[in-house]
């Protein structure tokens, strides 16, 4: 399992660095709104870092720049102590930065493993003359991405289903896909935009079990999750934001007892870690 995911990122001396990613002073305006307003962030090398706040406060808009889908208006990125630009989806992917989606978005009528297979190409050398003229190397290579394939869907625990249509996969295992299919790029940092939304307390609890062993595996994870109990037992970090400003950072005993965090969260009482009390999980962007 352990070998599955570690094909070569493990071995880049750029692993050394202290921090998988870091940005300083990212700002983000549509028209009047301002999303993001001067945002530091340290992701540290190694852990999972949860991204937590209200709906609206600019998660979904963080992992949108980082991963080139919108361009920031100011600020300055790192990934392992070299300067980053997030720009096109290939070049991010190749930059060693892989995410999942708020709103699920698979190739819905083509198959699990042909779902996985499409992330593995970002990182294949045949080229479209390979594989037009399907030379023996991308023969090879087509076959290595599918054996790569079914051993991630072994990983998240979905291979029994790859040649399902995706369309036909639970929503959980939807999820497990994107994880997947994300994994397959071979990321130093993966982003998961609420991966247990629409999740039962059983599907929960194994993905929690996934992330963990994800991160044993020596992948950085940031987490955007509105699920306090899944996120305060995962994190070694969390960041908060609310309405596009950084109001609280630290371990998940700091965050919880900050007084900003519990203002902006529930007006006033404590941060509650029972899921019952979570009632704003939501699928949609
Ligand atoms: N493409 C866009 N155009 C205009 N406004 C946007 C766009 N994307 C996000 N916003 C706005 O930016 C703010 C932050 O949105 P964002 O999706 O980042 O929040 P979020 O923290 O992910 O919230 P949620 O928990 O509901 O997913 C919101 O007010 C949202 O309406
Ligand atoms: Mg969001």
């Amino acid at each position: 399992m352990l070998e599955s995911l570690n094909s070569g990122a493990a071995t880049d001396p750029a692993l050394s660095a202290r921090f998988t990613l870091s940005v300083t002073g990212v700002s983000k305006s549509f028209g009047g709104l301002q999303a993001l307003k001067n945002i530091d962030l340290n992701i540290a090398q190694g852990t999972i870092h949860g991204l937590i706040g209200p709906n609206g406060a600019g998660k979904t808009t963080f992992f949108n720049i980082i991963t080139g889908l919108y361009t920031a208006d100011a600020g300055e990125f790192r990934l392992l102590d070299k300067p980053y630009k997030p720009s096109e989806v290939h070049e991010v992917a190749r930059a060693g930065i892989a995410r999942t989606f708020q709103n699920i978005r698979l190739f819905k009528e083509m198959s699990v493993l042909e779902n996985v297979m499409v992330g593995r190409h970002v990182r294949t050398h045949s080229g479209l003359i390979g594989a037009i003229f399907r030379t023996s190397s991308f023969k090879r290579e087509e076959h290595d991405i599918k054996l790569r394939a079914h051993a991630l869907l072994d990983y998240v625990g979905i291979e029994r289903f790859a040649q399902f249509k995706a369309k036909n996969l639970s929503y959980g295992d939807q999820r497990r896909l994107e994880i997947a299919r994300a994994l397959a790029t071979d990321p130093h940092l993966l982003a998961l935009d609420e991966p247990a939304a629409g999740m039962n307390a059983t599907e929960k609890l194994e993905l929690k079990e996934l992330i963990q062993q994800i991160r044993r595996d020596g992948k950085t994870v940031l987490l955007i999750e509105h699920d306090v109990k899944l996120v305060m037992g995962l994190c070694k970090t969390i960041t908060v934001l609310d309405y596009g400003t950084k109001i609280a950072e630290g371990s998940p005993s700091e965050v919880q007892k900050n007084a900003r965090v519990i203002e902006a969260y529930l007006g006033s009482g404590p941060v509650k870690t029972d899921p019952k009390s979570q009632s704003n999980t939501s699928a949609t962007e």
